[in-house]
């Protein structure tokens, strides 16, 4: 990183009231293949890249003391690209959880999933168990990563365990609200995103928390992934700061 750019961050940075830090955010990690194509590189170049950007804005989140961050890793629509982006992307997590597990418990972070793991080819699945079950005590940035997740499915997955546990008696219909319907949530006893942030240019939300995100407030960036720094991180924060969240009230 350069000077300008280092003493750039540190002003953002400075900026930011730490008394009105949102809670928990969430990242579409969007545009680690165009990042490539505009080199001339292969797609996979970018997610390699892209993988660069995940390190340092977790870390980020941890250092500016962010208690959730949820990235969006692989949807359950990311299924329909070619095989062999789907088994780079899944080689990737390997590599990503092997090489960066110890950093990620040194620095106190707690790794979640949300997602239907089940469908996860075997390898990553085991990784991934690894990684909750040894940071598992831990207390510092819980850090969700959405690994085939999809918010209709994880809406219908809900609603199915729902109706179940009335069949055997274990709730009752009229006991059904939205702080009893959160609990069959992948992230049940996370607060909602408070910020979502989307690199990439494209302004849309591809699926994702589609429950969880009825008042989060959004952040859009023609950033590439790749490209997407420490300081970009925080501007989004400084950017959300100026936001009035009024939650339907006046
Ligand atoms: C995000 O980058 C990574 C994943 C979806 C896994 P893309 O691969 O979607 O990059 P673009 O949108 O094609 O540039
Ligand atoms: C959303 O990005 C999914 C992830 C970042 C994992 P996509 O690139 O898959 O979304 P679309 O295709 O632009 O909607
Ligand atoms: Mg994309």
């Amino acid at each position: 990183m350069n000077l300008k750019n280092k003493k750039n961050e540190h002003k953002i940075r400075n900026d930011i009231d730490m008394n009105n830090l949102p809670k928990h955010i969430a990242i579409i990690m969007d545009g680690n293949g165009r990042w490539a194509k505009k080199r001339f590189m292969h797609r996979s170049a970018g997610h390699k890249a892209g993988v660069e950007t995940v390190k340092e804005i977790v870390k980020a989140a941890g250092d500016i003391g962010i208690e959730y961050l949820t990235l969006y890793a692989f949807s359950t629509e990311n299924w329909y690209r070619p095989k062999e982006e789907v088994d780079f992307l899944m080689k990737l997590l390997v590599d990503y959880l092997r090489k960066e597990l110890n950093v990620l418990h040194e620095n106190n972070v707690r790794i979640n999933v949300i997602g239907n793991l089940d469908k996860l080819p075997e390898i990553p699945r085991q990784e991934v168990y690894k990684a909750i079950e040894k940071t598992k005590g831990n207390t510092k940035l819980k850090l969700n990563i959405a690994l085939n997740y999809g918010g209709r499915s994880e809406i219908i997955t809900a609603v199915k365990e729902c109706i179940n546990d009335v069949k055997n008696n274990i709730i009752d219909i009229h006991s059904i609200d939205e702080e009893l319907f959160k609990k069959y949530l992948y992230t049940k006893d996370q607060p909602d995103p408070d910020l979502l942030i989307r690199p990439g240019g494209e302004y849309r939300v591809s699926n994702f928390l589609l429950y969880q995100m009825a008042y989060t407030e959004f952040w859009f960036s023609d950033i590439y992934w790749p490209d997407f720094k420490r300081e970009d991180f925080f501007k989004a924060i400084l950017d959300y700061q100026k936001r009035e969240r009024r939650f339907g009230g006046i």
